[in-house]
């Protein structure tokens, strides 16, 4: 072996949970299997249940989507696996962690360490403390991959940064987002600073309103212990639909650097003020009798629910910024649970033509950017009817990925983002002082439903949600128009 060889160990805290079985595993085995890992790359799973690489693997392997063929290549990833049991809160445990990795170090002149919390929010101070005091590496660098959620309000949020603060350097701390790794949330910087023709319209004078929409057509399922201690503006609109709204609201950065984007996030945030109840709509999915399986039931029947909550499963918001370039546009930010679709995009709605001449008929412009399900960008225009007509219609100019890159797969929002972890790149990571800036302007409101004990709406499960939001949308400027219809273009 040769003596300036560097090595890697991810270390997946929680090794015997749901997000490690579900999630961070089968994104592990997709970078093996892709061989995108650094060169010598070891795992060690951590936790509280005495597990074997074998009993492991049956956990996991579910969730892995083996192909026919991959049988052997899963056995040899598992063969880069280790397991340590251990408990959250003694020392000696992590001692004995440390003891494993560094048995995995010998023979490199350089061990990098990465550690990812999948774990509940209440054993991260001690796991973290811990982590710091026995385990990191003295020949390599250390970071540490925290999940959501940040804490419950700005106090909490602030109380765990400071506590991560005084263990790490902020290089060290990787705040995954999973929606800063999917491919159109990541193309919003390209389509908005690479193409002109963008940017001059990009702002009060051209454009109405956005919408950025988050709809999941299933409920809690079984989940709803976790979510009903954190409600849907915690779980969704406070993180991912806000570092949506970040990237499409935000000035253009001085460069690609993680630093310069990260800069212009925190002072598009710095100029939203404190959503207020007003400017809110909160629901509540209830079953649909008629309908069939999970449709029937209602948030309330779910048996991991509280009898009589009164968390909101669905929530529109109406931001504002208060800066020259967006002052009187309303940022529509809607999210929720057992809606009519999966789908989650920005709308970007222009204003009306000014001086028409074709008698009311022209709608207005839309740009969709389309983040899941079927990634698209897709521009809503009006032109002239085909013909012998002089009609005008709305028609589109259309980049749908699966007809334009058709063999180009997509990685998982996790793969990138693990893979950025190794190479030390923190772009699409959430920052401390964004993190202080996210709660402040949700903090207030979040205080004031918790307090008042605001009841949300009931909608039924498979609608589009509470109609008082469509109501809102509109009272906001937001037009629909329902004569809009999409023909799927033929392949030619
Ligand atoms: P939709 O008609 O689905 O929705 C347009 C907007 O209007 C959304 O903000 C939607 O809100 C809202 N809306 C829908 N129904 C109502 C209502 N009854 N009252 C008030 N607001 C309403 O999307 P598009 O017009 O963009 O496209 C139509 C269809 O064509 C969609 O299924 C789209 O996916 C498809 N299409 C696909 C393309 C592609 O794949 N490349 C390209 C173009 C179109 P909400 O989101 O809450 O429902
Ligand atoms: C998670 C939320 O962060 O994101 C879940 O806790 C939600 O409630 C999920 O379902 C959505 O992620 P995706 O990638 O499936 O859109």
């Amino acid at each position: 072996m040769s003596a300036s060889k560097e090595c890697s160990t991810f270390i997946v805290m929680g090794a015997s949970g749901d997000l490690a079985k579900k999630k961070i595993y089968p994104t592990l085995w997709q970078l093996y299997k892709k061989e995108l890992f650094p060169a010598n790359t070891k795992i060690v799973g951590y936790a509280r249940s005495a597990l074997s690489i074998t009993q492991l693997k049956e956990r996991v392997k579910p969730f892995l989507k083996l192909g026919a063929d991959e049988e052997k290549k899963c056995d040899d990833f598992f063969g880069i696996n280790e397991y340590v049991r251990g408990a959250y809160d003694e020392k000696e445990a992590f001692d004995n962690l440390a003891a494993k990795i560094w048995k995995l170090e010998q023979g490199f002149t350089a061990g990098n360490r990465l550690f990812y919390l999948a774990l509940p929010p209440s054993v991260f101070d001690v796991v973290t403390t811990n982590i710091k005091l026995c385990c990191m590496s003295k020949t390599g660098w250390s970071r540490v991959i925290v999940e959501k959620p940040f804490g419950k309000d700005l106090e909490s949020s602030e109380k765990l940064s400071s506590h991560l603060a005084g263990l790490f350097k902020e290089e060290e701390i990787y705040r995954i987002d999973h929606y800063l790794g999917k491919e159109m949330v990541q193309n919003l910087m390209v389509l908005r600073f690479a193409n002109c023709i963008l940017g001059p319209v990009w702002n009060r004078n051209y454009i109405n309103n956005v919408v950025i929409t988050f709809k999941e057509p299933f409920g809690t399922k079984g989940r709803g212990g976790y979510f009903d201690e954190f409600g849907i503006i915690r779980d969704v609109m406070q993180n991912h639909l806000l570092q949506i709204f970040c990237l499409t609201a935000m000035e253009k950065p001085c460069s690609n650097a993680a630093g310069d984007i990260r800069d212009e996030k925190v002072k598009v945030l710095k100029s939203v003020p404190p959503i207020e109840l007003d400017d809110v709509v909160l629901g509540q999915y209830v079953g649909d009798p008629k309908g069939e399986g999970d449709i029937k039931e209602g948030y309330l029947d779910d048996p991991t629910v509280p009898t009589g909550s009164i968390t909101p499963t669905y929530a529109m918001a109406v931001m504002k910024i208060k800066n020259e370039r967006w002052d009187g546009v309303p940022f529509i930010v809607k999210c929720g649970k057992a809606l009519n679709e999966r789908k989650t995009e920005v709308r970007v709605q222009f204003k009306d033509v000014p001086g028409d001449i074709f008698e009311g008929k022209a709608k207005r412009n839309e740009l969709v950017i389309r983040v899941q399900p079927n990634e698209a960008v897709y521009l809503k225009m009006m032109t002239k009817q085909p013909g012998m007509s002089d009609d005008i219609v709305e028609s589109e100019l259309d980049l749908t990925y699966k007809a334009r890159y058709k063999d180009v797969p997509l990685p998982d929002a996790y793969e990138r983002l693990i893979l950025d972890v190794f190479y030390g790149l923190q772009t699409n990571f959430v920052r401390s002082d964004e993190l202080a800036e996210a709660w402040r302007i949700f903090t207030p409101l979040l205080h004031q439903i918790d307090r008042e004990k605001i009841k949300p709406t009931p909608y039924v499960y498979g609608s589009r949600g509470p109609p008082e939001a469509d109501a809102k949308a509109k009272g906001e400027g937001f037009c629909f128009s329902p004569s809009y219809k999409w023909n799927k273009p033929q392949p030619f």
